[in-house]
């Protein structure tokens, strides 16, 4: 199924601008962020149905404020504007705003009337203010329709010309009712009829890879993780074995089984042409006698990148398809969003290895996480995969404390699977985030059957968390931790002493190097 309705989000640099498209998205309508100055005419067809203008960081009078101009409101669809969006709607419909007496930050009781936006919201709602300048006369034709204690307009609208606004963020979950607004706004005042499922996308990637690609031929580097697994699959539906070439770098510092999970997935399963670099000697070579974290991940970063560019070489490849992701191209500024960091993916390519500059195919840049997921249970690959927890690109290097030894690897390798094999048994999987096993290198001295001995001690991990930018320990129930570390030293030769680290983060990171 084609997509036959939108929604186009302007971004002004707000920082929850992602969350504005995927709530919207979540609802089942296609929605895309834009920054405010593309010319409308890039964006405006038959499927648009609704625009949103998004929260920033500006003021609606400094002289470098994003503006638009007022034919916004002459595309014959309506426009939402939100935080900042409200005010630049506010100042072009000449309305007043002033700076407010008490900057409102954070949790907010919201009083609302029965309006198409507030239609099955509470008349008292709580929602998430984050705003210094207010509006303090209404552009005419413009009713309030929501207030605060510190805000006498937090949300205004002129029905008839199809225009909102609200000081708020409904698209935090701190705004307990906030989805339910932008539903509203999508389907009762954009007339949206939903059914958008990211699966749907997949005719569309399918024959913009086959367009750009031609008869060309390309490589595609696959590590097992989510976003370049979906890519190859999605590649692979297109592209038979002499046009698409999957190479699958083994640097030796994967988990138990990981390589042959992988290969069987992505060969067997799925058919795709997948080449099998088993470089562990050069890896353990180069990280002989190192101990430094850094030095660790900027050794294992350089290789993986030569050794990847020595195969992609030998293909004679014209292109390369990478997993990049919607939030990897916001993030890095496609949106007018400050860019926050240059994301690996994007700009981060082994160059050399591709005879031109333009050629490569990114066929997922529209999707968010939980969408490239979708599609890739649509497209066959195991649940098991696509759920998978995220792992380091340095892999056990970062969780081998100390030198790397081939010893050290496979003591670690046996202590983590037996972990997460009980994690799972115990139904715990699903909740953490992230859970693994540390070598510490520590030798510690303990007592088995009558005699003395000197073995390593294992930390193991697991957090919870939403983002990976700050987590709390999980809280393993106790019995299940007990039978982990009996299992562990009975069964790894080598250890004799488990520990649980219960740091959460801050203060700690989530990996110990
Ligand atoms: P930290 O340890 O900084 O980890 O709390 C945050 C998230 O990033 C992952 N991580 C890495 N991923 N290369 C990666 O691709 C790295 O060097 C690296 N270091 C940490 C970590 O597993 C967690 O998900």
């Amino acid at each position: 199924m084609a997509v036959t309705e939108k929604i186009v989000v302007l971004d002004f640099g707000g920082q929850y601008n992602q969350l504005i498209a995927r709530r919207v998205r979540e609802s089942g309508v296609y929605c895309e962020i834009l920054n405010y100055a593309v010319p409308i005419e890039k964006w405006k067809d038959e499927t648009l149905k609704g625009i949103i203008l998004t929260g920033g960081p500006n003021s609606v009078y400094s002289d470098d404020a994003p503006r638009l101009g007022n034919e916004i409101f002459e595309q014959g669809v309506p426009v939402l504007g939100i935080c900042y969006g409200m005010q630049l709607i506010n100042y072009l419909c000449k309305g007043q705003v002033e700076s407010a007496e008490v900057s409102e930050y954070g949790h907010t009781v919201l009083n609302t009337k029965e309006t198409a936006l507030f239609r099955n919201v509470s008349r008292e709602t709580v929602v998430f203010m984050n705003h210094n300048d207010r509006v303090s006369t209404l552009p005419e034709g413009f009713t309030a329709d929501a207030s605060t204690s510190n805000c006498p307009v937090a949300a205004f609208s002129n029905t008839e010309r199809g225009i909102y606004g609200v000081q708020f963020h409904p698209e935090v979950r701190h705004s307990v009712e906030g989805t339910q607004m932008l539903k509203n706004f999508v389907f009762d005042v954009c007339g949206c009829a939903g059914g958008y499922r990211a699966e749907d996308m997949i005719g569309r990637m399918v024959n913009e890879i086959r367009e750009q690609v031609g008869n060309g031929k390309v490589v595609a580097g696959l590590s097992g993780g989510v976003d370049s697994s979906v890519a190859c699959a999605l590649a692979g539906r297109v592209l038979g074995h002499d046009q698409l070439v999957c190479v699958f770098v083994d640097h030796g510092l994967l988990r138990k089984n990981e390589a042959r999970d992988v290969m069987q997935t992505y060969r067997d399963n799925l058919g795709l042409n997948v080449i099998h670099v088993d470089a562990s000697e050069r890896f353990l070579e180069a990280l002989k006698g190192v101990t430094d974290p850094e030095r660790k991940r900027k050794i294992i970063g350089e290789l993986f990148v030569r050794v990847f560019e020595e195969e992609a070489r030998k293909t004679g490849a014209d292109f390369l398809l990478q997993g990049t992701i919607y939030p990897d191209k916001i993030e890095s500024g496609m949106g007018g969003s400050a860019p926050i960091k240059s994301h690996h993916n994007v700009g981060g390519l082994p160059k050399a290895s591709l005879p031109q500059k333009d050629h490569i195919i990114e066929p997922l840049p529209l999707l968010f996480k939980d969408e490239v997921r979708a599609v890739g249970e649509e497209l066959g690959i195991p649940h098991h995969m696509v759920w998978r927890q995220p792992f380091p690109g340095p892999g056990l290097a970062v969780r081998v404390i100390g030198e790397i030894t081939r010893e050290k690897l496979d003591i670690l390798r046996e202590c983590d699977a037996i972990y997460l094999e009980e994690l799972s048994n115990a139904g715990l999987s699903e909740q953490i985030w992230q859970s693994f096993a540390v070598m510490t290198g520590i030798r510690t001295v303990g007592c088995m059957g009558d005699g003395r001995t000197y073995g390593y001690c294992i930390g193991l991990r697991a957090v919870t968390s939403d983002d990976a930018m700050t987590v709390e320990a999980a809280e393993i129930p106790y019995p299940v931790l007990k039978k982990i570390v009996s299992r562990i030293i009975n069964e790894v030769h080598g250890v004799n002493r488990v520990v649980y680290d219960v740091t959460g983060k801050p203060p700690g990171t989530i990996e110990w190097e």
